[in-house]
């Protein structure tokens, strides 16, 4: 081959690795962000990375766009692997035309969604883009639509993840907004759907670009977002480790990776977890940490809704996702945003063949109107129906209470849990002891000489017969009683057990869960 043919390529691929030049990137750097294949050199391993489409141009010529074409278009788009598995991935490169999305960019975009659906791997995507390229028009709204579309048609056949790394504005978000989980970073990411000048114009509010969509508001008030990375490393790597838990597509099992965890370990402590007293609250975290392998849990969603946890743990080296009460906060009730998360994360399990593993300790839906006129009924019948339709294996471990409609919601025996398991501090009723004592015993207590003394004699009473594992056990809605110090062993077997589960939905084109 003629050494110039050579050399031209060279010189070619010299100028798409240049971004938007050394200015660009050194303003990028200076905003304390890095440049789109710096961050694919933190998330990928080691010289692993394949590019495509890196001589891809725009055609646009209106509002002098002739003259300004860089190669790639502002987006690096490829194939690489992590931990040794293959992901499909694009970079939005905010050094070229700010990251802004014309025709080129999203069908580059829509390449790599195409691949990844065929080949079954997951795709992941760094955004950091200024939106539609407003010399493109419609083009650029076309070009989200076809992204969004697949977005959609890949939704529970190949994970999508998205990282937001810089501005994700209009109708941009709703990318990642469809997408399984989505990252950001404290300081330097932010979503919305109207900026703060057009809110400032529409509404008189005033807020900033970090208080209107910054990290820490989607993390904590929105739950837009699952992840909040104090740096652009730090989220890199939250991805690399949520990956090792998740198949690369719906079809195959999530990977097996040896922990070297004794399967059949006692917890002593957890003997004394649960407060004799049953209004202390104790930390739901301890049980997860002390029950999976080596203490692992990769908590999704840590700063949303902290009544339920979500996230992902190993037993026995298998992956399995956490849906448990925190009793440390808001007393473990079930509201609007902890019934939301906890089905969004359901779903997400049940769709890649992830077995599910409850921790409940409910003592029943948080009362008060805003709740009710917030949709409550709604919100706790997603949670409800994202458990009913699961098909994947189910465990659950009643702690304490397990209170009402609550009960029945939290994976009961009677909506396919599998194995449900309870300690003997565990509640199974109707409703509280207090609450129940009020409405059976209304006219006793009234009535009698000392009301006070009465009604706290019947709590007792009802306690003792009422607020115990017993008398669900006696009926076969519990499995077992089991000692707490031993709930790694059982749930290791019960999940062994459960390898050879099948069960299906009747056939349908889809259900309709209540949004
Ligand atoms: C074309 C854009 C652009 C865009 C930024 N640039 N956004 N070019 N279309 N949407 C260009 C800038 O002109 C500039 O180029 C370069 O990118 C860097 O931008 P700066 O403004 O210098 O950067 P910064 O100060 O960091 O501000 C970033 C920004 C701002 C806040 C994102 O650029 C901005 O407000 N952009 C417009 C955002 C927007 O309104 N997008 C449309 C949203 S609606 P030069 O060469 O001049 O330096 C939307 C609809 C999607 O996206 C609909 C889907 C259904």
């Amino acid at each position: 081959m003629p050494e110039d043919r050579l050399s031209h390529l060279e010189k070619l691929r010299r100028k798409a690795l240049e971004g938007g030049g050394p200015e660009r990137v050194a303003k990028q750097h200076a905003a304390g962000k890095l440049t789109a294949r710096e961050r694919i050199t933190l998330l990928a391993d080691e010289g692993s990375f394949d590019e495509i489409d890196a001589f891809v141009e725009h055609s646009a010529t209106h509002f002098g766009m002739a003259s300004k074409k860089f190669p790639g278009d502002g987006v690096v788009t490829g194939f690489a692997r992590i931990d040794g598995r293959a992901v499909a991935l694009f970079a939005q490169d905010f050094t070229v035309l700010g990251g802004s999305l014309g025709l080129a960019h999203a069908r580059k975009i829509c390449k790599i969604q195409d691949m990844a659906l065929k080949l079954g791997i997951p795709v992941i995507g760094l955004c950091d883009s200024g939106g539609a390229r407003i010399q493109e028009g419609v083009e650029s709204l076309g070009g989200y639509a076809d992204i969004f579309l697949r977005n959609t048609l890949s939704s529970g056949v190949v994970p999508q993840i998205s990282a937001i790394l810089g501005p994700c504005a209009g109708g941009a978000v709703y990318s990642p907004a469809i997408t399984d989980f989505v990252f950001m970073v404290q300081g330097t990411s932010y979503m919305f759907v109207t900026g703060p000048n057009v809110i400032k114009e529409v509404t008189h509010e005033k807020v900033s670009f970090e208080d209107l969509g910054g990290a820490a508001v989607h993390n904590e008030k929105s739950g837009v977002a699952h992840f909040a990375a104090k740096d652009e490393g730090e989220c890199l790597r939250q991805i690399r480790e949520l990956l090792s838990y998740l198949p690369p597509n719906n079809m195959e099992e999530p990977p097996l990776v040896p922990t070297g965890d004794d399967p059949t370990r006692r917890e002593a402590k957890l003997n004394a977890l649960v407060p004799d007293n049953p209004q202390k609250p104790y930390d739901m975290k301890e049980a997860i940490h002390a029950v999976f392998d080596n203490g692992g849990f990769f908590e999704v969603h840590r700063d949303f809704a902290k009544n339920i946890l979500v996230g992902f743990a190993r037993l026995n080296g298998r992956p399995v996702g956490v849906v448990a009460q925190q009793p440390a906060h808001l007393a473990g009730c079930l509201d609007i945003d902890s019934s939301v998360k906890g089905a969004r994360f359901i779903r997400f399990c049940d769709a890649f063949n992830i077995p599910l593993v409850a921790f409940e300790d409910v003592p029943g839906f948080l009362p008060g109107v805003a709740q009710e006129h917030g949709g409550i009924i709604r919100a706790g019948a997603k949670l409800l129906y994202a458990w009913c339709e699961a098909t994947v294996p189910r465990i659950t471990v009643i702690t304490r209470k397990a209170y009402g409609g609550a009960y029945d919601v939290m994976n009961s025996k009677h909506i396919r849990g599998d194995f449900n398991f309870a300690w003997p501090t565990a509640e199974i009723a109707v409703m509280g002891p207090e609450g129940a004592v009020n409405i059976i015993f209304k006219e006793e207590i009234e009535a009698s000489r000392d009301p006070r003394k009465t009604r706290e004699q019947l709590i007792d009473e009802y306690r003792t017969k009422f607020a115990n594992p017993y008398i669900a056990a006696q009926k076969g809605y519990i499995d077992d009683v089991i000692e707490p110090a031993d709930t790694r062993r059982r749930l290791v077997k019960a999940l062994e057990l459960l390898k050879t589960k099948r069960d299906r939905n009747p056939p349908k084109k889809h259900g309709n869960i209540p949004l």
